[in-house]
């Protein structure tokens, strides 16, 4: 009698091809938990891509943690496209998913549909990633009847960080608890493969996860969602400030720091560069 092969995990996975909105699915129905981090350049989307993450966002945090803004507001398409570019270009496995900018798919369907073509053309993402839920669902729609697999964002959604008043927790009581859950299941209805929860009170966001058949990616949501996600730069210990919901699993910032005071010293006292870094 034959077996029907199990499944590659997500993480830790086979390599051989690039992960598909299929793989994510199903490992929503192995109840498999996944990790995902941001990525924005060749050489670290490479050493994600190799340590197994199966999923990498080319997030708009690059306005902050690559161009320096203080929201995410300012950056542009013609910011983002380069990033997803190099991340698609450098990575085997990771499916690429490109966070559409503040005020590139707001305005229309039509609008989302020319800014998620760019990225999936020019910067060879497999997804896209846009922030909203009720009032971005037809968006959702025209997306994925296009051919392109959309991830939803809902709960804190730092493109609107002027109407929300500020980076707050969201969902926080029963009416805005409800309003969250109808907003995800909505975006799933339209057709989203997957959502980010920021923000998010741990109970709602494990209640959402389970109301969902699509996987929740948490962000400050607590332990009860399909996957995490984390700002790598925040991640590594590479941010001089993070939100509560951080952990860091490196101190990048000493490393570097100390790697840039021993070259400075050894270029000011003559011990670099030495023979052995030399030609002759
Ligand atoms: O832009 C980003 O990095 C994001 C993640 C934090 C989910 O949207």
């Amino acid at each position: 009698m034959s077996s029907t092969p199990s499944a590659p995990a997500l993480y830790g996975g086979t390599a051989n091809r690039r992960v598909t909105v299929r793989d994510i699915l199903s490992a929503k129905e192995r109840g498999e938990r996944w990790p995902m981090l941001t990525a924005y350049d060749a050489l670290t989307a490479r050493v994600f891509d190799e340590a197994g993450i199966p999923v990498l966002l080319v997030g708009d945090s690059a306005a902050m943690v690559v161009y320096g803004y203080d929201s995410t507001l300012p950056v542009t398409v013609e910011d983002l496209l380069p990033l997803t570019a190099a991340v698609a270009r450098a990575t085997r496995r990771a499916m690429v998913v490109a966070d559409l900018p503040f005020g590139s798919y707001q305005g229309s369907p039509e609008q989302a549909l020319a800014a998620a073509a760019r990225f999936m053309k020019e910067g060879r993402a497999q997804a896209v990633k846009l922030e909203g839920g009720h009032r971005v669902a037809a968006h959702v729609e025209a997306l994925v009847a296009a051919g392109v697999p959309v991830m939803g964002h809902v709960g804190l959604t730092p493109q609107s960080v002027n109407t929300l008043g500020g980076y707050r927790v969201q969902g926080r009581g029963e009416e805005a608890g409800a309003a969250l859950l109808a907003d995800a299941k909505e975006l799933e209805r339209a057709g989203a493969f997957a959502i980010v929860l920021e923000c998010v009170p741990a109970d709602l966001a494990a209640h959402v996860t389970a109301q969902l058949s699509i996987p929740t990616i948490g962000i400050g949501a607590g332990p009860g969602t399909d996957a995490q996600v984390l700002v790598w730069q925040d991640m590594a210990g590479l941010s001089p400030r993070t939100a509560k919901f951080v952990k860091t699993y490196a101190d990048l910032n000493d490393t570097l720091t100390g790697a840039a005071k021993s070259f400075a010293d050894e270029v000011v006292n003559g011990a670099f560069p030495d023979a052995a870094h030399s030609y002759s």
